[in-house]
Formats: structure tokens, C-alpha cells, sequence
């Protein structure tokens, strides 16, 4: 069975929209171990729009699974994840506007950028993944600057209006877990799952891991976090 890591992102963004303690992230994190999280996940924004540093300081001392920091690949993060020392960095891209991660890293294009930064993550002991769309070019590109691994950008197949389109983009995130997986490379996915639509992607076996956030905490409103996350992966099984 594939391992959930639960992202708790949006615990913070209740949390902030009032700048107070609560919701806390780090509760919400150890509610969802005792769910069944094989790993939590956080995403540092450059804005501190949810999760802020305090956040991953105490998150990196409790949790109890792995801690999987995603970020842009920039200086300032950089500097933080060597502090950190999270267990695994997925490198995103990121814009100021955006309501969520909008599109996978372009690594062809910025390969020479991407392969020093983590190369430095890597010697720092730090495992890294690359968040990007279901496309060969990028997987080979990824494969090619030596990443440990990548995260298959799912919005796509999540977002898909008709069933036509649901399988198509179905296809393309197989054939990219093919791929990947061949070329020795952690396939991980993520992103707009959800209680309706993760079954279809768990049936491709080459994807270790699934991060999942939104969904998760949306249903944790009014069931709570561990049994939103004991649902989710129920349904992963
Ligand atoms: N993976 C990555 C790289 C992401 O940026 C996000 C969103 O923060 C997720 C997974 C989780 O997406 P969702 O919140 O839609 O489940």
C-alpha cells in the first residue's frame, strides 16, 4: 500500500486569517500520525501566507513520521532547509498570486539551477523530490540532474471535467510512474486528490507515496483530523 503524507497547510491558514494560536499545525500534525500519516508535509511560502517558521522549527522536534518541507528554490529556503534538516525537500515552483501550487517545475529549462541546488540538499543528507507534470521530458530531465525523486502533479486528472479527460490524464500520470520508476527514481503524487478521486491513482503501483492536503482538512471540519485521515486511507488500501 502507498504512504499518505498529510499536508497541514490549511490548519495554518485558518489559523492566520485571525493572526492567533489556534488552529496550531502542530497539533493538527500529531492528530493525523495518530490518523495514520506516514508523513506530514508543510509548504513554506515565501509570503508566510499559512505555514509559518515557527511552525516547521516545532514540527521538525515533535513529529514522529517524516517531515517533507515543500518549497521554492530559492536562497533564503535553501538556508532554511540546511537549519532544518527536514527528511525530504520537494522543490516547487511558486508566484505571489497563486491560490495553490498552479504547475509542475520546469526542469528542462532550469536544469542547471535546479541540479546545484540540490546537489547541496542531497549532501546535506536531505532527500529531494521534483514537483512536476505528468510529462517524459521533464521526468527525463529530472532523471538527468540526479534528483532522489519526483512528485506527479495530479491537478490535472483532478480537475478534469468528463471521464474522456479523467482517463487520459490518467494514462499520462501511468506512463510517467512507468517511466520514472524505471529510471530508479521515488514516485511520488499529489495535489487536488481527494475522498472521490484518489482510488483511480492508488491503482498505479509504481506511486510509493501521495500527499494529500486540502481534502483532508476540509473533511477534518466536521469529522476531525484523525478520522478524515483514517477515511483517506481506507480508501487508498
Ligand atoms: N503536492 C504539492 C507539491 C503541493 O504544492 C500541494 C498543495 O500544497 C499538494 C501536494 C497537496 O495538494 P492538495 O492540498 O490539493 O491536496
Amino acid at each position: 500500500m502507498a504512504r499518505l503524507s498529510v499536508n497541514v497547510d490549511h490548519i495554518a491558514t485558518i489559523r492566520q486569517a485571525r493572526r492567533t494560536k489556534e488552529p496550531d499545525p502542530v497539533t493538527a500534525a500529531s492528530l493525523a500520525e495518530i490518523g495514520g500519516a506516514d508523513a506530514i508535509t508543510i509548504h513554506l511560502r515565501e509570503d508566510r501566507r499559512h505555514i509559518q517558521d515557527r511552525d516547521a522549527i516545532i514540527l521538525r522536534k515533535t513529529i514522529k513520521t517524516k517531515l517533507n518541507l515543500e518549497m521554492a528554490a530559492t536562497q533564503e529556503m535553501l538556508k532554511i532547509a540546511l537549519e532544518l534538516k527536514p527528511d525530504m525537500v520537494t522543490l516547487v515552483p511558486e508566484k505571489r498570486q497563486e491560490l495553490t501550487t498552479e504547475g509542475g517545475l520546469d526542469v528542462r529549462t532550469h536544469k542547471d539551477h535546479l541540479k546545484k541546488f540540490l546537489g547541496t540538499l542531497k549532501e546535506a543528507g536531505i532527500r529531494v523530490n521534483l514537483f512536476i507534470d505528468p510529462e517524459p521530458e521533464q521526468i527525463k530531465a529530472s532523471h538527468k540532474i540526479d534528483t532522489n525523486g519526483i512528485e506527479i502533479h495530479t491537478g490535472k486528472y483532478c480537475d478534469a471535467k468528463d471521464e474522456i479527460m479523467k482517463d487520459k490524464e490518467l494514462e499520462r500520470i501511468y506512463n510517467t510512474a512507468l517511466l520514472a520508476s524505471k529510471l530508479g527514481m521515488a514516485v511520488h503524487a499529489g495535489h487536488g486528490l481527494d475522498y472521490y478521486n484518489v482510488k483511480k491513482v492508488t491503482e498505479i503501483k509504481e506511486i510509493e507515496e501521495f500527499a494529500v492536503g486540502f481534502s483532508i482538512i476540509a473533511r477534518s471540519v466536521f469529522v476531525g483530523i484523525e478520522r478524515a485521515v483514517r477515511e483517506m486511507k481506507e480508501l487508498m488500501k
